[in-house]
């Protein structure tokens, strides 16, 4: 949200109600601005000024940036008309305005960053930026020393004419790898490891752009970002 703003449109974005809902209260007194009823709808407003509808104070909560250990079964959408959604585990105010910066598909597990600083998630997510993404991946076979060289140098995505940019690869056991990309295309891993004749049997993201999923962090648990892990992307 951008300061100064209109009255009606603070109160229709704060108080979750349509804008025509939100001038109809601004008309029928039911709006103060400073302690002063006021019925001019594009008052402009600055985030200095305190907004009550109905006797309630509309805190207007700046920037927001949270982590989310994404569980199992949840889609990273705004809305979604067949799965739960990750913004569905928040308990946070004007869900409408969170942002996911890089989706998870929907067996996916791990670290999903949410905010409403548009900025922000497009550091993250334009592939202009090149972020690390880190990620843990149980696989059906064991890597070869060739397809780890080839997972390094770059493959061939199914329906892509770019090979991928080169990935470092971290077998940690001969079922277990981990995987730091900067790309983040559609089943870009899945992708990667098909192109090596290989398959994901479970994918955890760990990192984002060096922002580290809280060990602590139970499946479906969130918490804000700190300033240094907001920094992290900028
Ligand atoms: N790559 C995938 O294939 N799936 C994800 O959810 C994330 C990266």
């Amino acid at each position: 949200m951008k300061f100064p703003c209109r009255l009606d449109k603070f109160i229709s974005h704060l108080g979750e109600i349509p804008r025509t809902h939100a001038k109809a209260a601004i008309k029928k007194k039911r709006v103060t601005v400073n302690g002063e009823i006021t019925k001019q709808l594009d008052k402009p407003i600055t985030e200095q000024d305190e907004i009550m509808l109905d006797g309630e104070v509309l805190v207007y909560q700046g920037m927001r940036y949270f982590m989310l250990n994404k569980p199992e079964g949840f889609v990273c959408a705004n809305s979604d008309d067949l799965h739960a959604t990750v913004l569905e585990l928040l308990e946070e105010p004007n869900l409408g305005e969170l942002h996911i910066a890089g989706r998870l598909d929907i067996d996916t597990t791990g670290l999903v960053l949410i905010s409403n600083d548009g900025q922000w998630t497009h550091q993250i997510t334009s592939p202009k930026k090149q972020k690390f993404k880190t990620y843990l991946v149980e696989i059906a076979e064991p890597l070869s020393e060739d397809d780890i060289d080839a997972l390094e140098t770059g493959v061939q995505l199914h329906g892509e004419r770019e090979l991928t940019q080169p990935a470092k690869v971290e077998v940690l056991a001969p079922y277990q790898i981990r995987l730091h990309i900067v790309e983040g295309k559609y089943h870009q891993v899945k992708r990667m490891l098909a192109a090596v004749g290989n398959k994901v049997v479970t994918l955890h993201r760990e990192a984002v752009a060096g922002i580290v999923l809280d060990d602590d962090l139970a499946p479906g648990e969130y918490r804000q970002l700190n300033d240094e892990e907001i920094n992290l992307a900028k």
